[in-house]
């Protein structure tokens, strides 16, 4: 567990630990607080996130205030790149590194099993979540472009 600061008026510790199932569902209510994550219930239902937990561990994590998550990342890696998803921080926390310092944690990690790049999916309307990735450091990719497909039964 990392603490991140101390708030010495309201003696409230935030903390950022490894994301466990138990924390799905305030990371599911904070997620869905924020337009610019994109859920999808097949995807986000709390068996994929279980099982996206145990295909990666030790990559996810949440931050916590007085055990209350206020802020959660996901991320994975398949033996040559991270992806990173769903970072949130809840509103009213934000702009106190707690972003920065979740995504620091996921890079500290990666760089331990040995990855050397990461990828993040941004809506291309979040001009924020844009901004913010720039101002930490991350470079967008301008040469890429996202194809999908939807895998029926
Ligand atoms: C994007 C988000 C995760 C940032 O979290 P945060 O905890 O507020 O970010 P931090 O405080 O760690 O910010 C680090 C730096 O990023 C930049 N930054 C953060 N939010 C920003 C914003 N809205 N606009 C411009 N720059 C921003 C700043 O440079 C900031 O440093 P500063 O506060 O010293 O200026 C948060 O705003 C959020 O949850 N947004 C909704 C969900 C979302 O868009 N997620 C990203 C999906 S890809």
């Amino acid at each position: 567990m990392v603490k991140l600061f101390r708030e010495s008026v309201r003696e409230a510790v935030m903390e950022t630990k490894e994301m466990s199932i138990g924390n799905y569902e305030e990371a599911i209510s904070l997620w869905e607080s924020c337009e610019s994550v994109g859920l999808d219930k097949r995807t986000d239902s709390r068996e994929r996130i279980s099982i996206y937990l145990q295909r990666n561990p030790g990559l996810s994590f949440v931050a916590l205030e007085n055990s209350k998550v206020v802020g959660v990342v996901l991320c994975g890696h398949e033996g040559r790149r991270g992806y990173l998803h769903h970072l949130a921080v809840a509103e009213g926390y934000r702009r106190k590194g707690v972003g920065k310092a979740l995504v620091e944690r996921v890079v500290s990690k990666l760089r331990l099993v040995g990855i050397r790049a990461c990828h993040i999916f941004v809506f291309a309307d979040n001009i924020d979540g844009q901004e913010f990735w720039q101002n930490i450091g991350w470079n967008e990719r301008t040469d890429l472009k996202i194809m999908s497909k939807n895998i029926t039964l």
